[in-house]
């Protein structure tokens, strides 16, 4: 049975965590980087628009703001967003934050020409994600999908 985690405590849990500080999610991934070298540099020479889902503190985002990127950012976690936030000013970067359920999000189609999702994957959002990707962009992902929980699973969780 995979454990399902209301949105609140995902939130709480993701606070308090980022509370204490994450190093770990400070550095890009280096698969985030040589999937970028790979597929987004040469096609992108000039920037664009990119949407990091469940961000964290933005390890990604950052790297894509310092390259002059126009980058959105949505995080369930009050604290990460606030901490994003002081880091982008500190770097004099521009990001528009949501300190958001991913769920709530407005998407809007054909939006952006990369998403970045790192270890927070949603079945349920994945239509509207696909939807505000510009035709034919770029998604890049790393997630485990073996905790993730199914439609159903999250439909009969919702029931209770
Ligand atoms: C393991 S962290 C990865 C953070 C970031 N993607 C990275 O690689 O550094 C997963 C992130 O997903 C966020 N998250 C979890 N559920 C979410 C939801 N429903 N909506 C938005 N963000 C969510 C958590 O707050 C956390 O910051």
């Amino acid at each position: 049975m995979v454990p399902i985690i209301a949105f609140d405590e995902q939130r709480s849990q993701s606070d308090t965590k980022y509370e204490h500080g994450v190093p770990a999610l400070e550095k890009p991934d280096p698969f985030f980087l040589s999937a970028f070298d790979q597929f987004v540099a040469d096609p992108f020479p000039n920037t664009g628009t990119a949407l990091d889902l469940g961000s964290g503190i933005g390890r990604h985002a950052l790297w894509l703001a310092k390259r002059n990127w126009q980058v959105t950012v949505v995080d369930i976690s009050e604290v990460a967003i606030r901490k994003l936030d002081q880091k982008a000013r500190q770097l004099d970067l521009t990001l528009d934050l949501f300190a958001l359920d991913a769920r709530e999000y407005q998407f809007k189609p054909a939006c952006f020409d990369l998403i970045v999702m790192f270890y927070h994957f949603d079945r349920a959002i994945c239509p509207s994600v696909l939807s505000t990707l510009k035709p034919g962009d770029l998604l890049i992902c790393k997630s485990s999908l073996s905790g993730i929980p199914t439609k159903n699973q999250i439909r009969s969780a919702s029931r209770h």
